[in-house]
């Protein structure tokens, strides 16, 4: 089928229900939601067979429902309508939810229903609610609906319904002075991602996210109690939580104590088993072993990496690798494995161009770490979506295993034609080839698990339930390898070869070459971009790779 995807934003649903349905053989156009007369234009020049609307702020306009069928995904159960659907679900403590994929109508999601599926609710943020049961199932409910759609079938249900009202802030207010940290949580977790509790800290006006709970912690309701590392402590009326992230009015997001430098005064509260795992605290990274395999995990809000996280997390990889371990599992963190260096931050340095060479340096220094890791064999458990030098970071260890699911963006030039670096041009080339290699940095496209390995990029796709499980056993059994330290050999004689006939040094002075061009060039396009990314500015054009009707040869099929 011609399928035409109308949506607010390319975002990861959206991005993951394209390859789906790209890969079942369907051909796919994108525009952006800007304006009635654009969406008008683009539908004419498409003519699609069905409309698919993943992600939407607003109606579709009457002009294009009546005269296409269209189908709304609403991430809601059948029969719930309406804004904040979501946000209501998590702050209520309901405990199970759905997606409903509906045809657009007059009434706002009250149309026929055509597919539906459902999923028991987790205590977790919505936005990882939204990249992770949420997505599976829209996409079970969107291919049953086009399936249904291409069988020719023509009657959906109608199903009574109602609407509930928008959450608006005061919805959302946290009372430190009552309220429980399981309360606060709820609250916290109803609003992450978009738009954050609008409270005060410091004393001034700032929107909270990116909620960790404290199980030890306890002080007078409200009050800060300390920091750690980029997060803060604050009292509740019957323990503590840990705020990750602030927005401070007017500004972006960013980690609270860099939004905050009067959270430098707060006393230091550092953990007590250093890189070990802690339960119920704030804690970005942490190590488990197990049976011979040393597990590290980060958990990077948005799998952003700042300067000062790489250098943590480096620090605790060369940590790790003095171990008696036999392997090393990279975990990143639960909804992303890592999306490169840190836009934000570095959009709120006082010179963004210096801190981008910071973070790229950073990056770098762990990326050459992992590949210079001499005692074990390491291994990228990629169990949630990774972007840009993410995804090549990845690739510096010895396998890399990645989830069956997860959304990949490997490559650099959306971000205003970055060069990119974390030693892609040695890493990628003996995997998929020089020609390959080109063909994967120009492709601006979302991959999925299974293209990744195919392509030779990646080693191993895993089934998406019980991902980590079947990672750990799979690590266990390369520790227990009978010719373990024959592999062990070969890859160090494979790595000094390599050295011989270019050292890394090398390839890594060729990339900063062009990324120093990038930030610090005449081309302020990587600038322009960041700008607007951190901002989340609304859209007023679509890509070209994606609106696909707009190419000059693009022509209807007969
Ligand atoms: N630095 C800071 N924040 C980042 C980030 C980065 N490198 N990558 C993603 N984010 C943030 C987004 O700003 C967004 O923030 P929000 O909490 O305000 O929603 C959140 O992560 C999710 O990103 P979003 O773009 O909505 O997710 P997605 O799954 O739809 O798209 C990517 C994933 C990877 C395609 C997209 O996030 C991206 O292009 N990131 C930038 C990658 C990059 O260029 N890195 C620098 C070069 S190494």
């Amino acid at each position: 089928m011609r399928l035409f995807f109308l949506t607010h934003s390319f975002n990861s649903l959206s991005q993951r229900l394209y390859c789906e349905l790209a890969t079942r053989g369907h051909e796919i156009s994108i525009e952006f939601d800007i304006a009635d007369r654009v969406t008008e234009e683009a539908v004419a020049l498409f003519k699609p067979d069905l409309i698919v609307a993943p992600f939407l702020k607003r109606a579709i306009p009457a002009s294009v429902w009546k005269r296409y069928r269209c189908l709304i995904v609403h991430p809601g159960m059948v029969g719930d309508r309406g804004p904040s659907a979501l946000d209501w679900t998590i702050q209520n403590g309901v405990r199970e939810w759905g997606v409903t994929v509906l045809q657009a109508e007059e009434e706002m999601d009250a149309g026929p229903v055509w597919a539906a599926a459902t999923f028991p609710m987790r205590a977790a943020k919505k936005s990882s609610i939204y990249r992770n049961e949420v997505t599976e199932a829209a996409v079970q409910a969107v291919i049953a609906a086009v399936d249904r759609i291409g069988r020719g079938e023509i009657g959906a249900e109608r199903v009574a319904g109602q609407a509930h009202a928008v959450i608006k802030q005061a919805d959302r207010a946290i009372d430190w002075s009552v309220e429980s940290s399981a309360g606060a949580i709820a609250r916290l977790n109803a609003a992450d991602g978009f738009p954050g509790v609008a409270d005060e800290l410091f004393g001034q006006p700032c929107h909270l996210f990116d909620a960790w709970p404290e199980a030890v912690l306890k002080g007078r309701p409200g009050s800060l109690l300390g920091r750690r590392e980029t997060a803060i402590c604050r009292a509740t009326a019957d323990g503590a939580v840990w705020i990750g992230h602030i927005r401070r009015s007017g500004g972006i997001k960013l980690p609270t104590t860099q939004a905050f430098p009067e959270a430098a005064k707060l006393p230091e509260l550092p953990l007590n088993g250093y890189w070990k795992a802690a339960d119920a605290t704030w804690q970005d990274i942490a190590y488990e072993e197990a049976a011979g395999v040393g597990f590290l995990s980060f958990e990077f809000y948005n799998g952003a990496m700042s300067t000062g996280q790489c250098r943590r997390l480096t620090e605790a990889f060369r940590w790790a690798s003095a171990r008696p371990t036999r392997v090393i599992v990279l975990r990143g963190g639960s909804d992303f494995w890592s999306n490169g260096i840190h836009l934000n931050s570095i959009e709120a340095a006082d010179s963004p161009a210096d801190e981008s060479w910071a973070n790229i340096n950073a990056i770098d220094d762990l990326a050459q770490a992992i590949l210079c890791c001499t005692g074990q064999l390491t291994v990228a458990a990629v169990g949630g979506n990774a972007g840009a030098g993410g995804c090549f970071l990845a690739r510096a260890a010895d396998f890399v295993w990645v989830r069956d699911g997860a959304v990949l963006n490997p490559h650099y030039k959306n971000m205003g034609n970055l060069f990119g670096s974390e030693f892609w041009t040695y890493l990628l080339p003996p995997r998929v080839g020089e020609d390959g290699a080109r063909a994967i940095m120009r492709h601006r496209l979302p991959m999925t698990a299974a293209e990744a390995v195919g392509l030779g990029f990646y080693d191993a796709c895993l089934p998406g339930p019980g991902f980590h499980v079947d990672v750990a056993r799979r690590a266990g059994e390369l520790a227990l390898v009978a010719d373990f330290g024959e592999r062990l050999a070969a890859k160090l004689t494979r790595r000094q070869a390599d050295e011989a006939a270019r050292p890394l040094a090398a390839y890594r002075a060729a990339e900063l070459k062009e990324m120093r061009r990038n930030f610090y060039g005449f081309d302020p396009s990587y600038h322009v971009a960041r700008y607007h990314f951190v901002s989340r500015s609304a859209h007023s054009w679509t890509p070209r790779h994606l609106a696909r009707h707009r190419d000059l040869d693009w022509k209807v099929p007969e």
